[in-house]
């Protein structure tokens, strides 16, 4: 069954704990981000983790091994559930997280790797030296070196979750965000899926924020989406 995780974009641990409370038991997972995290610490993940939630604590890790191998270990130390990491960082990186991770045991906090940012096009990838395959191109090839070295799952567009799943060993996890309700607004979203389409694709988390944060209802919303994504449960 596929899990729903709602994007805390919010600016402070008041605002994150009021958020947390006021959506209730209909959502069990929380994303905290850099913004987040940046202003107010390990302290705003103790505080959704005290509230009996789940935390993806997404910092998208980038550095030599020995850093980022601490850096998951202090996240398991959290009790964090996902944290993320940059498949470019390498082999031996994402290796560094993994066995970090593991330390853990029944409780290892899984390890999503970010193939290709969504805001980088064809010629942001030349830019960076990544000539001859085209985004698409590059989003398999690193979310099969990630996953083949690794992690426990992705950070993936709705657009390319149905391939990714068909293609990469069963068990992998598909982290989706730009999810959106038919009719939602899509904001700066370009590109979304529906909850069903998402969950149909192979899905196993959605990331889910405006559309239940800024809802006048944000409970109902969360079930509403709850429910679209369990209709469609393969
Ligand atoms: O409000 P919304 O549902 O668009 O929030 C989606 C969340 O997922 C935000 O926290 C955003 O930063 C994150 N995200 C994304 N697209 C990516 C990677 C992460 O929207 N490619």
């Amino acid at each position: 069954m596929a899990e729903l995780i709602v994007a805390l974009d919010v600016q402070t641990r008041a605002e994150a704990v009021e958020k947390v409370k006021s959506i209730g038991d209909g959502v069990g997972f929380y994303k905290i981000g850099l913004e987040l995290f940046t202003a107010e610490g390990p302290d705003v993940v103790k505080a959704v983790k005290d509230l009996g939630k789940k935390v993806f604590l997404d910092l998208k890790f980038h550095d030599i091994p020995r850093t980022v191998e601490r850096a998951v270990r202090s996240g398991g130390k959290l009790g964090v559930d996902l944290m993320t990491i940059h498949s470019v960082g390498g082999k031996a990186m994402i290796r560094a997280a993994a066995d970090a991770a593991a330390e853990f045991g029944a409780s290892a906090p899984k390890i999503l790797a970010v193939t290709v940012l969504t805001s980088l096009d064809q010629s942001d990838l030349a830019d960076v030296g990544i000539v001859g395959r085209t985004p698409a191109d590059q989003v398999k090839a690193m979310a099969s070196f990630a996953v083949g070295n690794g992690a426990d799952g992705l950070v993936c567009s709705p657009m390319e979750v149905g391939e990714l799943s068909r293609s990469l060993k069963a068990g992998t996890l598909f982290i989706t965000p730009g999810v959106r309700p038919a009719g939602a607004a899509v904001g700066d979203q370009k590109r979304v899926a529906t909850p069903a389409d998402a969950v149909r694709d192979g899905a196993t988390h959605l990331v889910v924020g405006r559309p239940i944060l800024a809802a006048q209802d944000p409970v109902a919303a969360a079930r509403a989406i709850r429910a679209e994504m369990d209709g469609a449960a393969r």
